[in-house]
């Protein structure tokens, strides 16, 4: 699985957005390390708070389906019904989704505009310091 391909996706999955609220339609697509992609977009509310990311929706999907191991993850936002604009980082709480189960510094994170305009990130460099599974054991 390409990188080109992880990003097909989440611009693919930004269509499924349901974003009447802010109109900023944000796509993922993550891959398990065997080799599976899960879609995820965002979906929000009308009270707000329950408004999920694209990132925690592509995680929460595979993950119910059994899957823990994850090697990257593609994400693409802007206004609904136009091509990116400007790359859409991770929020904090998403950051938080994905250092749960994933490896931080092998971890990809990959914040695309297109196919062609994108930057690679580490999980690592994103979410330097957090607080993980590995806090919690003895
Ligand atoms: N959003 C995401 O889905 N992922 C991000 O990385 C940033 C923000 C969503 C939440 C909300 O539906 C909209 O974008 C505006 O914040």
């Amino acid at each position: 699985m390409s990188e080109r391909e992880l990003i097909r996706e989440a611009l693919r999955m930004r269509e499924k957005s349901y974003v009447p609220y802010s109109g900023f339609a944000v796509g993922a697509g993550l891959l398990t390390k065997d080799g599976k992609v899960y879609g995820g977009c965002n979906i929000e509310n009308a009270a707000y708070t329950p408004t999920n990311c694209a990132e925690r929706t592509a995680f929460f999907k595979a993950v119910s389906e059994g899957e823990r191991e994850f090697s990257a993850i593609a994400i693409a936002g802007g206004r609904a019904g136009e091509a990116p604009s400007d790359y859409c980082a991770p929020c904090g709480v998403c950051r938080q989704v994905m250092a749960e189960f994933c490896d931080a510094d092998s971890f990809q994170v990959i914040l695309a505009k297109s196919e062609d305009e994108y930057k690679v990130y580490t999980l690592r460099e994103l979410f330097p310091f957090g607080f993980g599974p590995e806090n919690l054991m003895e």
